[in-house]
């Protein structure tokens, strides 16, 4: 039995008065920036200040919805708490430039994701808690559970824990952008980055989209139309997801026909074979030593990540397949 027993912490456990005390200061106002932002002013975090870098497409949004946008440097030298929301592989080049250097004495730096810690690529001054709270989900979907009085599963850890209470820091923090309502538990900097960077390659990112790219093709070659094949490798992967998400893969299996579990328990096996192991062993083994996310901040930093890739893309035939799909039902234009 290999489940995790500890339970998980409510709202009505934790004490949000040390995130409430803080002034906090939000680098990057994306995905999770702007959720974390708005969740923490509506539970009562007064000074919030997001900090951008200058000419940042994000500074009218920011502004728009009421936040007092600062430059990096201000931000390090003015916050009791930084939390750093910008893309994990710029961390590096921003803590070393733009933190670091203005750093207030005695301040936290609270994470939504180990990686930068994990890998080494932040070094933690001693007078500093270091704290993930990551809320396990896309940054949209902290805000849209939030409005409905709820949140997405949170996970702590301390890294550092300077002032003592660190723990503390790291609870209120999750309670207020809504984990409180649907419970938290601990982590370790390193659980979260490896099972993290290995569920989003093998399965959640590239594992399925390496099946639906291949099954696409495969279907297109047996002569069957572009529409058809996208649909059933595609655009009904949601409703699978949204089964399993509500019951359980058990339950999923229940809740489909019968022809289509005999056969996809015929095939299941056979996909998860040697070659399959392999590919994971691979992806393990690169997560667990630092290569993967050596070769990741080299590219970004190296300039034009994955431009050819992405531009590559958007020219497959499958996408024009899907477009097409989505004006006709959704109207939508891209
Ligand atoms: N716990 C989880 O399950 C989970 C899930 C997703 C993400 N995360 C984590 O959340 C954090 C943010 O992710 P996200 O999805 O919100 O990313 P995002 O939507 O791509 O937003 C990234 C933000 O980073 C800023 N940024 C990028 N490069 C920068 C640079 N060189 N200097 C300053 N700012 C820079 C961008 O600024 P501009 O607006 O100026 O372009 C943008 O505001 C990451 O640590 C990520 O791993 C955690």
């Amino acid at each position: 039995m290999t489940v995790e027993t500890s339970e998980p912490l409510y709202t009505a456990d934790i004490d949000l008065e040390p995130v409430r005390q803080c002034r906090l200061a939000i680098v990057g106002y994306g995905n999770h920036g702007r959720s974390h932002a708005l969740c923490l002013r509506e539970s009562g975090v007064r000074e919030i200040r997001i900090a951008l870098r200058d000419g940042s497409p994000s500074r009218a949004k920011a502004e728009a919805d009421g936040f007092e946008v600062i430059a990096l440097p201000e931000a390090a030298a003015w916050a009791d708490a930084i939390s750093l929301l910008a893309a994990d592989e710029a961390h590096r080049q921003i803590w070393s430039d733009s933190i670091l250097p203005f750093r207030k004495p005695g301040q936290a730096l609270i994470l939504c994701h180990g990686f930068s810690i994990h890998y080494g690529l932040i070094e933690p001054p001693a007078d500093a808690d270091i704290i993930l709270a990551a809320a396990k989900g896309p940054g949209g979907a902290v805000r849209q559970e939030y409005e409905k009085g709820k949140g997405l599963i949170g996970f702590w850890a301390v890294h550092q824990d300077a002032s003592g209470r660190a723990r503390e820091l790291a609870l209120a923090y999750l309670a207020a952008i809504g984990s409180g309502e649907v419970g938290i538990f601990p982590t370790t900097f390193r659980e979260e980055t490896v099972s993290d960077l290995f569920g989003e390659q093998v399965v959640l990112v590239g594992g399925l989209v390496a099946l639906a790219k291949a099954s696409y093709e495969r279907l297109v070659a047996a002569g069957v139309s572009e529409r058809m094949a996208y649909i059933d490798c595609v655009h009904e992967i949601k409703y699978l997801a949204d089964l399993i998400q509500a019951r359980g893969i058990a339950g999923m299996y229940e809740a489909i026909s019968d022809t289509a579990e005999f056969g996809a328990r015929q095939i299941e096996g056979k996909i998860a074979g040697p070659a399959l192991k392999a590919v994971f062993d691979q992806a393990m083994a690169d997560i667990e030593s630092d290569r993967f996310a050596r070769k990741w901040v080299e590219t970004y930093e190296a300039g034009d990540a994955m431009k050819a890739e992405r531009a590559a893309d958007r020219a497959l035939p499958i996408e024009a397949a899907g477009a097409d799909l989505r004006r006709r039902i959704y109207g939508a234009t891209k």
